[in-house]
């Protein structure tokens, strides 16, 4: 059975638009896989801890010398890798906040990018990912364009999340940006006719 896993990071409620078409690629990717099993993390009602120095400790504290809070600081990262490993596709929504994403989905990958688990260097010192065989959809949100223009070197964004994904294995990224919503209501409302075509066009293949 296909594992869809819906993460949202956006800081709103009603109105979010990367949260709207997160919602409707994930019930379109549902029907087209009959029996797909979707489980959600909502980054932004229930964010996970900031990375902190006690965090860093539990990390680095052998499992049979961890203390019983050191093993449940441990335990957090620990389910939060098992959520992003059964996985097999991977729904982001991901709006643009300082030119790059939002500190809770940061945080996040914080917890999953762990040494051993996610990610190891070779014999030659070389990082290797070892999140393979997922498909990873990110759609973003953001007020202006950076896909192409004169802001295109302000993107933190996309640029961030291929190189963070890539250092665990995740090469199989596809992103969907709205862009321009903060340029009035035809923008908007071009931007997101753009991108459901484009998640009609993902779904169709
Ligand atoms: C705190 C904050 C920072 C933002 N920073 C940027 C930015 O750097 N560049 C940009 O184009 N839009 C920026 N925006 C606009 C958002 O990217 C845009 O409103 C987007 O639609 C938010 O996603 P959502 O609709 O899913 O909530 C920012 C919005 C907020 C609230």
């Amino acid at each position: 059975m296909t594992t869809i896993f819906h993460i949202d990071s956006s800081v709103r409620s009603s109105g979010s638009i990367s949260r709207q078409l997160t919602s409707e690629f994930v019930q379109k990717l549902q029907a087209a896989h009959a029996g797909a099993n979707v489980v959600e993390r909502d980054l932004a009602r229930h964010p996970v801890p900031h990375l902190s120095e006690q965090m860093m400790g539990a990390y680095f504290t052998p499992a049979a010398q961890r203390s019983d809070e050191q093993a449940r600081i441990v335990k957090l990262s620990d389910d939060l890798v098992a959520e992003l490993m059964a996985a097999d596709v991977v729904v982001i929504g991901a709006p643009m906040y300082n030119f790059s994403i939002s500190s809770t989905l940061k945080a996040w990958i914080d917890h999953v990018a762990r040494a051993g688990l996610t990610f190891k260097y070779n014999e030659q010192g070389q990082p290797v990912g070892l999140v393979q065989g997922k498909k990873f959809y990110i759609f973003t949100s953001r007020g202006g364009v950076y896909s192409s223009g004169p802001a295109k070197s302000l993107d933190f964004h996309e640029t961030y999340l291929r190189g963070v994904l890539g250092f665990l294995g995740i090469t199989d990224v596809t992103f969907v940006h709205t862009e321009g919503v903060a340029m009035g209501e035809e923008a908007v409302n071009s931007a997101l006719a753009n991108s459901r075509s484009a998640m009609d066009a993902l779904i169709a293949a």
